[in-house]
């Protein structure tokens, strides 16, 4: 028998079998009464997820398609944007805004940071002609949780400005809360905290954003969101969508009421506080200075002689002798950092298995290490999560 596999990236993570069975029905045709209704029940379910009173809209394609759908939609020839940024994934925004002819404002913090507000805010003032700011809710690259909400209140302060936020690996793990926040563009995708596999993105927009749209002159066809938007109100797509994961979509949805959005917070919280546990204990090295919720990125381990690991050697030890799939760094991190998710169908027993994993790794690879340690340290906050998570939901009972 081949080892048994765990998957534990940032992206995509486990599917539950609830939903890889829903998705195992027969296929229907997406004109048809009978795809309309789950199409609008997951939609439903969508702005549930969003805290939005809007309709978010379904794409196929992975997170990247709904960024570019921001950019192409929100953005006019001639215009300004501002992208925070500290890490691989916002630098996808400059890249994106560059490949439309759209000028770009760089505020940059070093990786493992956050964006500094206080910077983007002097930025705004200096530049007043920016049309949009574009950010991170979480860096994945860096495991940083950026600071979305004190920018959303600057940019309300500033006429005319949009806040466009990629939660991709973060909504629907912990709270963003869109309409409440006045987020302009939230962005997500299908294969993180969604529990689905990867092919569907979700963009959903403010009304200020929507009258935006209306003027938007960039070049787009398929990614257009007024054609979508249009086809969408009426339970359709306006091309073929991926019916058979808006099936699974509409089950993931199901799954995640069921547990309801404060215990969904709850768990990824007490799962990323125990994973940061573990790897202190562990005698490691946290990268990030403002950690997220769903994803821990870890500096290179020593050995016992004093020489760094190279994380990509240990990712590959870690598969290939355990059967665990971590990641490793992006970029010029490559080969320095290590990455551990905790975001979508996680539970406490994921996070064990990376630590022991992890333990017998470095152990293999010649670093001092008191194997059982790092799991110890998760074992207290998980078990105490999880006490206080039955008392919540018996006193919700009463
Ligand atoms: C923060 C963030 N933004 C965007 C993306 C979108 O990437 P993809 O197009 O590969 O889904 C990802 C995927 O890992 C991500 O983590």
């Amino acid at each position: 028998m081949s080892m048994k596999q765990y998957l534990l990236t940032p992206g995509p993570t486990p599917v539950p079998d609830r939903v890889l069975l829903a998705m195992a029905q027969p296929v229907l045709h997406h004109r048809m009464p009978a795809f309309s209704k789950i199409f609008n029940e997951a939609v439903e379910g969508l702005a549930w997820i969003y805290q939005t009173a809007g309709r978010p809209i379904i794409l196929n394609g992975s997170g990247t398609a709904a960024m570019e759908a921001a950019v192409v939609n929100l953005m006019s020839k001639g215009d300004t944007a501002l992208v925070a940024h500290s890490g691989k994934f916002g630098e996808r925004w400059v890249e994106l805004c560059k490949a439309y002819g759209i000028a770009t404002v760089e505020v940059k913090a070093p990786y493992g940071d956050a964006v500094d507000p206080a910077a983007i805010d002097k930025a705004l003032t200096e530049n007043p002609g920016i049309k949009a700011v574009f950010m991170q809710a979480n860096e994945s690259s860096t495991g940083v949780r950026q600071p979305y909400e004190a920018v959303a209140k600057l940019v309300h302060a500033q006429k005319d400005v949009l806040l466009v936020v990629d939660a991709v690996s973060a909504l629907g793990a912990w709270d963003i809360p869109m309409d409440t926040l006045g987020i302009d563009a939230l962005v997500t995708g299908s294969q993180k905290a969604l529990m689905l596999p990867p092919g569907l993105a979700f963009i959903a927009l403010s009304e200020r954003a929507w009258a935006r749209q209306q003027k938007s002159d960039l070049p787009k066809y398929y990614l257009n969101l007024a054609t979508e938007r249009k086809a969408q109100q009426n339970g359709e797509t306006a091309w073929t969508p991926g019916v058979s994961l808006i099936i699974g979509l509409r089950e993931a949805l199901a799954m995640l009421e069921e547990e309801g959005l404060p215990a969904i917070f709850a768990r990824h919280d007490a799962l990323a506080r125990a994973t940061r546990a573990a790897m202190t204990a562990a005698g490691l090295e946290l990268f990030a200075r403002a950690p997220s919720p769903t994803v821990t990125a870890i500096k290179a381990p020593k050995k016992a002689d004093g020489t760094v690991i190279d994380t990509d050697a240990l990712v590959k030890h870690l598969r290939g002798t355990y059967g665990v799939s971590i990641v490793g760094g992006q970029g010029s991190m490559k080969g320095q950092v290590f990455r551990v998710a905790h975001l979508g169908y996680y539970g406490p027993f994921d996070i064990l298995t990376v630590c022991t994993a992890l333990e017998m790794s470095l152990k293999d690879l010649g670093c001092n290490v008191e194997l059982g340690k790092s799991v110890a340290a998760a074992e207290e906050i998980l078990s105490a999560w999880r006490k206080q998570a039955k008392a919540d939901a018996s006193a919700a009972k009463k």
